[in-house]
This record gives C-alpha cells, structure tokens and sequence, in this order.
C-alpha cells in the first residue's frame, strides 16, 4: 500500500485509511467537491486519459473519496474517454458507508446535453444503484426514451445543464454529498455558476507540454478565490484540497484576494517539521 503522509494543516507520517477518510470528510452538507490530477505544467491528460498522470498515492485516495459520496457526478466526455463501467464499490467501502449512515453505493449521475450514450453500457446495466441522468430540454427525443430505459432522465436545464439547477436535482433526491470526477467542461460551467465548494488536486510530478488544456474550461473566465485547506504527500504526487472562499457564494476577483491575503497572516511560510 502506498504511503501517504499529512503535511499541513497537521503533518502526520504514514496514514492509515481512517485518517484519510477522516480528511475528506465534507465539512457540511451539501457539498460539492470536484477532483483532478494535473501535470505540474498543468496537463490534464496524457494521451487523452486522466490516469496516466496519477500514480499510486493519487489512485488510492481517489478510491478512498469516493467512499463518502452521496452521488458521483461526471460530464459525458469523461464518461465516454476513460471507459467508466458500472459504480460499484468494494465490499470494504459499502460497510463503511452503512457504519457511518450512508447508502451502500453512491448514485452515479451523468450530465449530458447531446444523450450520446451507449444505454447496454456495464455502465447502466450493471448498475447496482440506477444511475441518474442530467440533461436539457432540447436533448434529442429519440436519445431520450433509449436512455430512460436504463437510467432516470432529468432535465435541468434548457440548451445546458444549469449547474444550479443540477445541484437541486440532486438535494431533491437527498444526494448532498457531491463528488464530481470532471471533466474540464463540467468543471468549467459548474465553475463559472459559483456551484463548486471544494477542488481537490493531485500534483502529479511529471511536466507534459504539448498543448494539453487546463482543467477547467468554460467560454469566458471564471476567477475564483480559493483556500487551502490540506496538504497531503504520497512520494512525489502532492495531494491538495481548496476550498471556495468563505463569505463569496460566487466569484471574488482575484485582485481582492491578493490584497486580502497580503494584509492577514495567511503571507507566513510554513515549512514542515521533519
Ligand atoms: N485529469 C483529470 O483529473 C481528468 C478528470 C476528468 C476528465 N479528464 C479528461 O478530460 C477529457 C474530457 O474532457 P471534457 O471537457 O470533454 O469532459 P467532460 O466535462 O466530462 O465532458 C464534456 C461533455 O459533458 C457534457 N457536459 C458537461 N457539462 C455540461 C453542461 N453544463 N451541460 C450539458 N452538457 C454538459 C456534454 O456532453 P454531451 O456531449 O453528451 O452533450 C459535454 O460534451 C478526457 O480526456 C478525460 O480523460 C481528466
């Protein structure tokens, strides 16, 4: 198994799985929290895949997150480059879940405009939870009824998922812990609506080049203050964890939160203690 130390806000060595978990824990509910691994030169795939960038340390805690969501949320390009298959986690992760009140599986949630999606995927048919579908009301019709027979179909939105409205689709099913797995594109309009509360990153120690784009991506710019909020270490990957900004349900300028920050204590530089 890995090792994976905490550096900050408290270092500890080697964590057993508990105490990862107990990191990841959502502070409230609901929650919603987007995971990445990028290249330190900010590559977000390498020849079109997420995993080929994280190593051990980032594939162990990207199972053990998994472990506390309600739902698992992920934009269709995600769903049909990396192959997933049917949401089904270990016999481990659904006692877990059952001890600490949750439902043995999480529901896994799809957003999709265009409904190209393969409705006999082990996706959907090997589902042990019925997955959810998020779509538009101009989604094609025939699309539509081919994926209804395999998923549950709910328009939030016109011509775009309206991340808000996602996000109430989801409360409405008592689904508040959100784990989004990506991709850019979801990340970047689920961004731009003010609708995601925590990044998690994987630094994964590799540079890339080559023109790969950035994690997340929506037609204009989307500046969003965030906070650190944990620092872990499995041997050259660095596992981080941001917050939104306290107080600034949406955007704040990036210009207020440098002037911001060079006035509080957050300009102190920490080294770990060995
Ligand atoms: N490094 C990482 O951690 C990581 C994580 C995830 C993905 N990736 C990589 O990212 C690449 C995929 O990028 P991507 O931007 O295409 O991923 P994506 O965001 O998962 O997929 C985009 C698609 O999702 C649907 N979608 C997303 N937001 C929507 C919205 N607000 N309204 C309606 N539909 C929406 C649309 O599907 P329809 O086309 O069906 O309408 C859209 O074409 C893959 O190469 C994958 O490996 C990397």
């Amino acid at each position: 198994m890995t090792r994976i130390d905490a550096l900050w806000p408290q270092a500890a060595e080697d964590l057993r799985e508990e105490q990862i978990l107990a990191a990841y824990a959502p502070p409230q509910v609901p929650w919603l929290r987007m995971n990445f691994v990028e290249s330190l030169d900010g590559a977000v795939t390498r020849e079109g895949l997420s995993g080929g960038l994280g190593g051990a340390a980032d594939r162990r805690v990207f199972d053990l997150m998994r472990w506390w969501a309600d739902v698992i949320l992920v934009g269709a390009g995600t769903v049909r480059a990396e192959g997933y298959g049917a949401m089904r986690l270990s016999v481990d992760a659904a006692s877990w879940r059952r001890a600490h009140g949750l439902a043995e599986q999480p529901v896994l949630a799809l957003v999709s405009g265009r409904l190209d999606l393969d409705p006999s995927s082990p996706l959907f048919v090997e589902a042990p939870v019925r997955p959810l579908v998020l779509t538009v009301e101009e989604a094609p019709r025939r699309a539509r009824e081919r994926i209804a027979e395999v998923a549950e179909v709910v328009d939030a939105g016109t011509s775009v998922v309206d991340p808000t409205a996602a996000r109430a689709v989801l409360a409405d099913r008592g689904l508040g812990r959100i784990h989004a797995e990506g991709g850019p594109t979801l990340f970047g309009t689920f961004l731009a609506a003010g609708a995601v509360d925590e990044l998690c990153l994987t630094l994964a120690p590799t540079l890339e080049a080559g023109g790969v784009g950035l994690i997340a991506r929506s037609p204009e710019s989307a500046p969003t203050a965030m906070r650190l909020a944990g620092i872990l270490r499995g041997g050259d990957e660095l596992l981080l964890r941001y917050t939104r900004e306290a107080g600034d349900p949406q955007r704040s300028s990036a210009s207020e939160d440098s002037s911001a920050s060079e006035d509080s204590a957050s300009s102190r530089i920490d080294a770990p203690l060995s």
